[in-house]
C-alpha cells in the first residue's frame, strides 16, 4: 500500500502501536460512527485495512475497510478529528482505499452513511454516487458507491494532487 506524505500530514496503513489513538478518535466521533469495537479494529489493522493520518506522531483521521472477496469494498469507519477537518484530510483517506482497491482490482467501493449526517455531502464531493437508501428505523442510511475505473489513476508520487473521481461526480 502507498504512503501518501505531504505538506506534514501522513497517510499510510496502521500497525497495531496505533491502535489505542484510532480508538480514541473513533469514540470522539461516536455520535457519527456509532460504538467503534477495539477488537474488530486490530482484526483490521492486521489485515491492513484501517488507513490512517498523522501529524508527526499526533493521530488525525483513519479509515476503516473491508476487502471483500467478491472484489468490492466497504468503508465502514471514516472520522477525521475536528480541527483537522476541512483541509482535505478525509479526501486523502478516501483516496488510500481507492488505491488500494485499483491495487486489487476491486470494483467498487461502498459504505452506508445514516442520512442526517453532514458526512454525505463530502461523500458526493470525493466521487461517490448516491446508490440508493436503506430504511433501517429509527434511521435511514444512504448507500454510496464509487466505481473504481471511474476514479483518477493513483498518484504515488505527488499524492497530494491526487483525487478520486470529479467533485461532480454522482
Ligand atoms: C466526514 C469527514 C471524515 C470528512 O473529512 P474532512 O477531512 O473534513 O474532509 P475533506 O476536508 O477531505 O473534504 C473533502 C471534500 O468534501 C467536502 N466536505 C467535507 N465535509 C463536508 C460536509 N460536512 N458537507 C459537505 N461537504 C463536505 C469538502 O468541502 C471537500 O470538498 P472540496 O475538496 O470540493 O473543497 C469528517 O467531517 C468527519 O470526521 N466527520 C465526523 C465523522 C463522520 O461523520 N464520519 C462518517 C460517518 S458515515
Amino acid at each position: 500500500m502507498a504512503d501518501h506524505m505531504t505538506s506534514g500530514v501522513r497517510v499510510w496503513p496502521a500497525v497495531e502501536q496505533d491502535l489505542p489513538d484510532i480508538k480514541r478518535l473513533a469514540d470522539s466521533a461516536k455520535q457519527s460512527l456509532g460504538f467503534v469495537h477495539r477488537e474488530s479494529l486490530r482484526r483490521a489493522i492486521l489485515r491492513d485495512e484501517v488507513i490512517i493520518a498523522k501529524v508527526d506522531e499526533t493521530m488525525i483521521g483513519f479509515c476503516h475497510f473491508y476487502r471483500r472477496q467478491d472484489r468490492t469494498f466497504t468503508i465502514y469507519h471514516i472520522a477525521v478529528e475536528p480541527a483537522s477537518q476541512h483541509s482535505g484530510v478525509g479526501r486523502r483517506l478516501i483516496g488510500a482505499v481507492v488505491t488500494d482497491a485499483q491495487e486489487h482490482q476491486a470494483s467498487v467501493v461502498r459504505l452506508k452513511c445514516p442520512m442526517n449526517l453532514e458526512a454525505n455531502g463530502f461523500y458526493r464531493c470525493v466521487g461517490f454516487a448516491q446508490a440508493g437508501v436503506e430504511t433501517r428505523e429509527p434511521r435511514h442510511l444512504v448507500l454510496w458507491e464509487l466505481l473504481v475505473a471511474d476514479a483518477a489513476p493513483a498518484d504515488t508520487s505527488s499524492p497530494q494532487e491526487s483525487s478520486i473521481g470529479g467533485r461532480d461526480a454522482g
